[in-house]
């Protein structure tokens, strides 16, 4: 079982990659960083909370993290692809809200617990933050997941950049530069893990797990704003699902150990850089970038995690 400490910034694809990561067995959450992204951190801690108190895990505590890109710059915030409160047409009760652990209390989680795994599906601030802050603290983690970049392939906010990297480009150079053992999930790989409603209603039937209905409806809003976005599409990506599923099965994938740059300023900013030449060399430290995957073990894995009662109701 891999233990994680997962930096989201829910959002529909972060919201439905913590139910699977609470669903899955082959996962243990110690704790979930809230961020700014796709909505504010405030509105992203709530989301959280809400999804916690779904899946009745008070256990898990959610960290304050960043407010803001380390420019100090105001974000700007994607209300046209995950709603205006993040969960698409779905708004926490009022009487939600989520509570917030000091970030501090990381350094605490994963020296207490061996082997963590780190996974970041959100802009890179908070992560970078950890770094900067903390004195040896990548050493002790085992390894990082990191959703993020476009590597030789469109981005999805500008002609090249892929907004996890976009939104806070130096924070994402800071990771790539000082941490180890790194495996990247880019859009190369994140945007033909297409879920359908036909998925969604499988698993519908499945199960009466509550946190299944949520996904139902605020699935249904991410894929109609894909269908606006790219015509033809039968659904909707779900990077940050596909991250956790090749965080729990790399086998099902394939990757390729490069260096990484992040371009941080003008035109390129966000754009994901790397040497794919055939007489390019693997990175001296372990940076991986993966660039295929199985889609129906995915599609598989996926419908069966989410059907189950997994360790939900702990
Ligand atoms: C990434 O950006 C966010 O909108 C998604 O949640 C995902 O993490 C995809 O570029
Ligand atoms: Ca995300």
């Amino acid at each position: 079982m891999k233990k994680i400490i997962l930096f989201a910034d829910p959002g529909i694809d972060d919201s439905v990659a913590i139910m699977y990561a609470l669903l899955n067995p082959g996962i243990k959450v110690l704790a979930i960083v809230s961020s700014y992204g796709n909505v504010t951190k405030e509105q992203a801690t709530d989301n959280i909370a809400y999804l916690l108190r779904l899946a009745s895990r008070k256990d898990i505590p959610i960290i304050g993290g960043a407010n803001s890109p380390s420019s100090g710059e105001i974000p700007r915030f994607y209300p046209e692809i995950h709603g205006e409160e993040g969960l698409g047409p779905i708004r926490p009760p009022m009487d939600v809200q989520g509570e917030l652990t000091n970030f501090s209390e990381l350094y605490n989680i994963i020296r207490m617990n061996q082997d963590v795994t780190v996974v970041d599906v959100g802009r890179n601030t908070s992560l970078a933050a950890l770094f900067i802050l903390g004195e040896n603290i990548t050493d002790v983690i085992k390894e990082f997941y990191i959703m993020g970049g476009a590597f030789l392939v469109p981005g999805n906010v500008t002609s090249s950049a892929e907004a996890n990297f976009y939104g806070d480009p130096v924070a994402s150079q800071v990771v790539v530069t000082n941490m180890d053992n790194i495996y990247i999930v880019p859009l190369n790989v994140t945007n033909k893990a297409i879920v359908t409603m036909e998925h969604i209603n499988m698993i519908r039937k499945l199960t009466d797990n509550p946190l299944i209905q949520i996904m139902d409806e605020a699935m249904e809003y991410y894929i109609e704003a894909y269908k606006k976005l790219i015509p033809g599409i039968n659904g909707a990506p779900l990077h940050d699902v596909l991250t956790l599923f090749l965080m729990v099965n790399p086998e099902m994938g394939s990757s390729i150990r490069r260096d990484v740059k992040i371009l941080t300023a003008a035109e390129g900013r966000g754009t994901s850089i790397a040497d794919f030449r055939v007489s390019s060399k693997p990175a001296e430290k372990n940076i991986n970038i993966y660039l295929d995957f199985n889609y129906q073990g995915f599609i598989e894995d996926f419908i069966q995690v989410m059907s189950s009662t997994g360790n939900s109701r702990e």
